[in-house]
């Protein structure tokens, strides 16, 4: 009785004492991890010190341990479920070739991470720096460009259309997404030699936004299923108002697109392709993703002219929602305004770069085949990015587009025999991959050789 009442007792005041001092429950797993890093992990790594060079070490340096990786990597990597990071091993200069980690039980890297959570923790390291959840497609897309124009493929892996590309000399940052904590990664590309100075490591030239496109990029590599924040559904967007976006136009579209929208603002006389004419777009009817990255991010950003600016820093994520909201409401497509060169006409003036003799005179490899036109229309319709043809070209290819009516040169009338009999197949390949300068046809150079050939194929069967 009294025996068991005082077991009772203890179990009670154990419960208490976990409440009030927690490390009192810690100590048994700290002790574990502990004992097992002095006796065996830190023959190679060290867990203190300042950053050194890796050419006076024999492992990567663990002090930043519990702000750097993520937690289920480090049981992963414990127990021996991944690949070896450094393809030609960490110290190449001395083996060549990936070396075998060591492994430990799943207790003792669940003891060894909670370990490195609790007690490796780098104060340079701001929490919530980087925010996942708000990185868009067009930012990662961004970052990958980024990735390739400042080197880090000449460094690191990763994974390209399921094949490995990248130097192998430093960390491979195929499954990076599934190992780095992203705050960690952001403050690291702040400056890499803060942690691995004098090692071949690599300061690239880019802007806090730049650094946030790149860092973005390598967290979600090996990630499945990345869920990208859709900035056009933003709260912003939900508190949108079109007087102010009315004033926003003012400001800033008017000296291009004109006052009404006509694109006859002062700017535009010197520019080709010409501001867009608003008053014959129907805004509402287009893709808002489109629309918004077209705005934020500028022309460039989605293949056309750099002379439409990127209005995202200048008037933030509430003026493009705002100013969205004033062209929803104020222009409809209707009806077309006269004195714009009309879209649609038979023979075009047609001031369109000529392909190269070698692409020029190609042929459609692909037959005329019902399925090959049916490839050719959907894409044409629907599937192709950014954005389809139809919103340019019309469902009907004749060049009167719920956007193609607003530009100036206007889309091809492909219903045209008169004008496309004379146009060779290879020309129509190459407008479509290259884009043409000078006017509002984007490059479609995500699309495959095969795709571009349906097309072909497809606007071939729409000349009368
Ligand atoms: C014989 C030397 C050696 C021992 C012992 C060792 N490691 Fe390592 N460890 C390495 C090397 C070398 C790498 C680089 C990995 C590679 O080449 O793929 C590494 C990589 C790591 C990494 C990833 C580092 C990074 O950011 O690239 C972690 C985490 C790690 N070890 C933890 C541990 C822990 C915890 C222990 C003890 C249980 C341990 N290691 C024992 C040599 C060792
Ligand atoms: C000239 C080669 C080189 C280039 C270019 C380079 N890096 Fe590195 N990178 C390194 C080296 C060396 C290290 C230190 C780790 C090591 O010793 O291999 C490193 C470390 C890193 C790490 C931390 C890895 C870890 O686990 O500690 C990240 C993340 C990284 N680089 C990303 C990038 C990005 C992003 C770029 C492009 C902006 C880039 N690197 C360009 C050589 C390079
Ligand atoms: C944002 C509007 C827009 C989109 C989207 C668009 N086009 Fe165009 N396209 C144009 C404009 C404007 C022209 C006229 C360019 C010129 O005169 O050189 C044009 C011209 C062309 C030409 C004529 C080339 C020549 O040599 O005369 C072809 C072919 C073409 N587009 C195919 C396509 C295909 C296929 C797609 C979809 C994958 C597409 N376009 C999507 C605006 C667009
Ligand atoms: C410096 C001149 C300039 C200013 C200022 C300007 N734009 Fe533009 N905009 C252009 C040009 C040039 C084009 C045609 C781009 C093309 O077809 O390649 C364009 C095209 C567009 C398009 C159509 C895109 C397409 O794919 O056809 C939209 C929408 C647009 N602008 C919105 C705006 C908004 C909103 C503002 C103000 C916040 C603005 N623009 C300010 C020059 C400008």
């Amino acid at each position: 009785m009294t025996a068991r009442r005082l077991i009772g007792g203890i179990a009670i005041l154990c419960v208490v004492l976990a409440a009030v001092f927690p490390h009192a429950l810690y100590g048994n797993e700290d002790g574990r991890a502990q004992t097992l890093i002095h006796k065996t992990c830190a023959g190679c790594h060290r867990f203190e010190g300042a950053a050194e060079s890796r050419f006076k070490l024999s492992a990567p340096d663990l002090m930043w341990a519990g702000s750097k990786y993520q937690r289920a990597w480090v049981i992963d990597w414990l127990t021996g479920k991944e690949e070896p990071l450094y393809p030609k091993g960490y110290r190449w200069d001395i083996t060549e070739g990936p070396t075998k980690h060591m492994t430990v039980s799943k207790e003792d890297a669940e003891a060894i991470a909670d370990y490195f959570e609790r007690h490796l923790i780098d104060p340079r390291v701001t929490v919530g720096a980087f925010n996942l959840s708000t990185f868009s497609a067009m930012e990662a897309e961004f970052g990958r460009k980024i990735y390739r124009d400042h080197a880090c493929i000449g460094c690191h892996q990763i994974e390209e259309h399921s094949q490995i590309v990248g130097g192998p000399q430093s960390v491979s940052l195929v499954k990076a997404g599934r190992r780095y904590n992203a705050d960690w990664l952001y403050r690291f590309g702040m400056n890499p030699q803060d942690f691995n100075p004098h090692s071949g490591e690599f300061l690239a030239d880019a802007s806090s936004l730049g650094l946030r496109y790149v860092i973005g990029y390598v967290a979600i590599q090996g990630v499945p299923d990345v869920r990208f924040a859709e900035p056009w559904k933003s709260e912003e967007f939900g508190r949108a108002n079109v007087d102010r976006g009315m004033q926003v136009y003012k400001e800033y579209c008017m000296q291009c697109h004109g006052a009404t929208g006509r694109g006859d603002g002062p700017a535009a006389s010197g520019l080709d392709p010409k501001p867009a004419v608003h008053a014959n777009m129907a805004f509402e009817k287009l893709p808002p993703d489109y629309v918004y990255n077209v705005i934020y991010y500028g022309g460039r950003s989605m293949g056309k002219s750099a002379a439409m600016p990127y209005w995202g820093l200048t008037i933030g994520q509430q003026g493009v929602a705002d100013v969205m909201a004033y062209l929803n409401v104020t222009f409809k497509g209707l009806p077309e305004i006269a004195g714009t060169p009309s879209s649609g006409s038979c023979v075009q003036p047609r001031k369109t770069v000529a392909a190269p003799a070698e692409y020029a005179q190609r042929t459609n490899p692909l037959p005329a085949t019902p399925e090959t036109i049916q490839s050719g229309k959907s894409l044409f319709l629907k599937a192709a990015q950014p954005i389809a043809c139809a919103f340019c070209h019309g469902d009907a290819g004749d060049g009167k587009g719920l956007m193609g009516m607003g530009l100036i040169p206007p889309p091809r009338n492909f219903t045209c025999g008169a004008m496309m009999n004379g146009i060779s197949d290879g020309q129509l390949y190459w407008i479509i991959k290259n884009g043409s300068p000078g006017t509002g046809m984007p490059p479609f150079a995500s699309l495959a050789d095969e795709q571009v050939w349906q097309l072909v194929r497809y606007i071939r069967s729409l000349a009368k």
